[in-house]
């Protein structure tokens, strides 16, 4: 047997569009177990996973190394796919950096990637392709690959568009019906996007566990093929006999389309979402806000939704072919899964084997988490003290809004900065079902606040060495003032005054 075969596999976005299809595969026989770290154990899609044999949930963030350390904890595998469009690309490059380092601590055998392609290299630098969900994860898997130990395999597996959002809400690539007509419209010009099948992931994913020794140091990127929007309207209507077409729009028209009320009618029908999750997400989006939902929009290096989405078709737009900016190695592909999708007509097929595509496509269901949650999930847990969520659902924030928000954490901050101790009993990742009891722990007063300072999480300790001070409260008559404070600022910002 390879000395890096994993058994148990801990993974990261595991309730999530990808994760879900390569757990199935991963636990389908007794093979593998995985661990599968969750914010919500509660939620639809943590539950549905926990139900099948072999899966256990992890309460945790991947944006904190006690979680991170516990969760490796035990496991011989890892599958990491970090939320880009939850933490942003800065934080992305950090926490991958982090996990892998992490994994290698713990004795991780074999470690995986959740990759996109470094597209800003491959184009050469031109910052016309520059779109900050690929290149974060894409500098990252360099990096892993270029840290390959002895002890520890590491394969990228690069992913890309998931096919299954051309028939969803919120993508975008989600088309409308015009007058009885399928219709996408997307700035894409004659170029073509390699997108994946997600079903096909979970093949991919488990050869690489399967076969570690030819894995082990390679970047498998993968695809259906690439294709063009005609193609795709084509072969809907070749499958399900309803008209279908492919309108190429400018970028400028592209966005305008997400400003209007159609997010907001969108949203209104999306069947998990919250009430309060549905008006936020509808009401406050805006092309001109953080590509990624827990990120600061005063950070400059934080990407609009514009503009990491104009680099994203300017990538597709200029690959064609399999040629261009992406390519793929089709015949690998084929050798590795030779039962895989190849094209999108044979995906509309076996959908269509799974339920009436055109009645899908009249009530469409999300496929990604974020979108099923109105980007409502934290970045780091709350902690004992929080009063409010860490600075979240900046994505769709206007920058007033994110002023308000970044002047009211920082007061909190500083409230309790001046009076307030840990209360360190919850907010611990742990396990739920059949793991073992994750470690107490205990988190020092100095790395709380840094934490809820919005600051990268310090190493905390592990062990019940709690230090000694004096408990106190949350400064709640501070919080009271701060509602004047918050309207002194909003009123500053648009320029209100008292009614
Ligand atoms: N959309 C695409 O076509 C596509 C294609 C390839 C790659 N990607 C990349 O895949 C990533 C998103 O995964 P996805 O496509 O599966 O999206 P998704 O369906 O929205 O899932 C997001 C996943 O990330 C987890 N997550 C988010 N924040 C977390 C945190 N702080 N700690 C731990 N887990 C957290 C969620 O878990 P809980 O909610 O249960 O905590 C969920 O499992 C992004 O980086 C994106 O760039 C997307």
């Amino acid at each position: 047997m390879s000395k890096y075969q994993a058994h148990k596999i801990f993974i990261i976005g595991g309730t999530g569009a990808q994760g879900i299809p390569i757990i199935q595969e991963l636990v389908k026989d007794e093979k593998y177990t995985v661990r599968v770290m969750t914010r919500d154990t509660e939620s639809r899609r943590a539950k549905d996973l926990a139900a099948l044999p072999g899966v256990e949930l992890f309460k945790g963030s991947f944006a904190n190394e006690i979680d991170l350390t516990n969760g490796f904890e035990g496991c011989d595998g890892a599958y990491i796919n970090i939320d880009g469009f939850n933490c942003g690309e800065k934080a992305e490059i950090f926490w991958g950096i982090r996990a892998y380092e992490i994994a290698l601590a713990a004795g991780v055998k074999f470690y995986v990637w959740g990759n996109l392609d470094y597209t800003l290299k491959k184009a050469n630098w031109d910052p016309k392709f520059r779109c900050g969900h690929y290149d974060g994860k894409g500098r990252v898997g360099e990096w892993v690959l270029q840290h390959a130990t002895p002890q520890m395999g590491v394969a990228a597996f690069t992913t890309g568009p998931y096919i299954d959002m051309i028939l969803a809400p919120l993508t975008l690539m989600t088309p409308k019906i015009v007058n009885g007509v399928v219709t996408w419209s997307v700035p894409l010009g004659l170029g073509e996007v390699a997108h994946v099948a997600l079903s096909d992931c979970g093949i991919y994913a488990r050869w690489l566990f399967d076969n570690p020794d030819r894995a082990n140091g390679l970047d498998l990127e993968v695809a259906i093929s690439h294709m063009s929007y005609e193609e795709i309207a084509t072969a809907f209507t070749n499958v399900t006999g309803k008209p279908a077409q492919y309108i190429d729009v400018p970028l400028s028209k592209y966005f305008e389309n997400f400003r209007g009320l159609d997010t907001i009618g969108t949203v209104l029908k999306m069947p998990n979402m919250s009430i309060w999750a549905k008006l936020r997400f509808g009401l406050q989006f805006s092309t001109q806000s953080p590509a990624s939902y827990n990120t600061d929009p005063t950070d400059p290096s934080v990407m609009t939704f514009e503009r990491n989405f104009t680099g994203f078709w300017n990538i597709w737009r200029e690959s064609q072919g399999n040629k261009g900016v992406i390519t793929r190695n089709y015949e690998l592909l084929d050798e590795i899964h030779p039962n895989r999708i190849k094209s999108v007509e044979e995906w509309f097929r076996k959908e269509q084997e799974k339920g009436d595509l055109w009645e899908r496509v009249n009530n469409m269901v999300p496929v990604l988490k974020w979108s099923e949650d109105g980007a409502s999930g934290v970045l780091k847990l709350a902690l004992g003290t929080s009063v409010l969520p860490e600075s979240k659902h900046l994505l769709f924030h206007g920058p007033a809004v994110a002023k308000v928000w970044g002047e009211l954490t920082s007061h909190i901050t500083r409230s309790r900065l001046s009076g307030v101790d840990n209360d360190s009993s919850v907010g611990k990742g742990g396990i739920c079902g059949s793991a073992s009891a994750t470690e107490e722990r205990t988190l020092s007063t100095k790395s709380e606040a840094e934490s809820n300072a919005g600051e990268v999480d310090a190493p905390r300790t592990t062990n019940n060495a709690a230090p000694a001070k004096p408990a106190l409260k949350p400064n709640r008559h501070a919080h009271t003032s701060l509602i004047h404070e918050v309207f002194e600022v909003t009123k500053q910002t648009h320029g209100l005054s008292k009614a």
